[in-house]
């Protein structure tokens, strides 16, 4: 462990990480876009610094140019979760850079820049220029977007995934993670092609493809059409799709997806995942990640293991025996 993380008292859990070569002090991180450290700096300034939630930020996904986003509605609550079609509205590269990334570098956390680009070439533009600045520690690429050049979600398919990673993996020695997509029919070969490209981890899922219809005119209720799920409900799809990635690669995951409490950060360690990220919550109470983070040293403390990496064999070996 890097002398900047310093280690818990003896007899205290452990819950230091390494995530991609990034040293950090617990695994709760955010999903990007559930979070805007931007405004919540802006506002409370120092209390932010001071009771930071999360062990690394993870920005909201920036774009090459600036977007308004979709067209309102863009919220749908369902029983048990949130369908958003918002649709990256984000001050583009240009504007990130010179407003947003110096506020973000205030942080007390290393800061994840998540990007998406809609072709490769600008996948490549947003790569070089936000790997270049020393604020960065490490890239998420946001593979949920179309291509416009082959009309694919890069996302939902190997072979663009591969092209995606032969393009951008040079430019930049920082750590790139690939946030999959659960809109695929199979996951693996996808996880597989961004490991064979270089990818230093994997996040996953995105959001689900969901839709919803106005009660009363029966149009569809977003203004984009449909959106996506999060929230509560998509926690088993997100388990089960954790355990098949960790089975099919060797790179570190951070696993999200409903995630409310420590047990359910437990439970995507135990399916394999290093990190866990809490996305919808963080609507409901800001400081979610706190709470989940000391919710999970007590879990790990009742199973009398020392940490997550003890979790994380615990639960494989268990896996072998079943
Ligand atoms: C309002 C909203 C905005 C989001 N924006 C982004 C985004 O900009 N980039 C991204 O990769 N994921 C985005 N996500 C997806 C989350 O980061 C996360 O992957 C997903 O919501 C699942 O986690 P959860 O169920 O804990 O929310 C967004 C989710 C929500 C609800």
């Amino acid at each position: 462990m890097n002398a900047g993380v310093s280690a818990p008292p003896s007899g205290v859990v452990d819950l230091r990480v390494e995530l991609a070569g990034v040293e950090l002090e617990h695994p709760v991180l955010n999903g990007s876009g559930t979070f805007d450290a931007v405004a919540a700096l802006r506002t409370f300034g120092d209390e932010v610094r001071e009771r930071f939630p999360f062990s690394a930020f993870v920005s909201k996904t920036i774009t090459v140019a600036p977007r308004g986003g979709n067209r309102p509605p863009r919220l749908w609550e369902t029983p048990s979760g949130l369908i958003n079609s918002i649709g990256l509205p984000n001050k583009g590269l240009t504007g990130f850079l010179e407003h947003d990334l110096p506020v973000l570098a205030t942080l007390p956390v290393p800061l994840i820049v998540s990007v998406a680009g809609f072709s490769h070439d600008e996948f490549a533009t947003l790569v070089q220029a936000v790997a270049g600045r020393s604020e960065v520690a490490a890239l998420e690429l946001n593979v949920s977007c179309p291509n416009v050049e082959s009309g694919c979600i890069v996302g939902s398919e190997a072979g663009e995934m591969g092209a995606l990673m032969r393009r951008v993996r040079p430019l930049t020695a920082k750590p790139l993670i690939v946030k999959l997509t659960p809109n695929v029919s199979e996951i693996r070969p996808v996880a597989r092609a961004a490991e064979d490209g270089g990818a230093d981890a994997l996040s996953l899922i995105n959001t689900l493809r969901a839709a919803a219809v106005d009660p009363v005119s029966g149009a569809p209720w977003l203004g984009a059409g449909s959106g996506g799920l999060s929230g509560p409900a998509v926690r088993p799809v997100a388990l089960a799709l954790t355990a098949e990635v960790a089975a099919a690669t060797e790179l570190p995951l951070v696993g999200m997806g409903g995630i409310q409490e420590g047990r359910h950060a437990l439970d995507f360690i135990a399916q394999g995942a290093s990190c866990v990220a809490v996305g919808t919550e963080s609507f409901r109470d800001p400081m979610t990640g706190k709470r989940v983070r000391d919710e999970l040293a007590r879990e790990l403390q009742c199973r009398s293991l020392r940490g997550v990496q003890d979790a994380r064999l615990t639960s494989r070996a268990a896996r072998s025996t079943s």
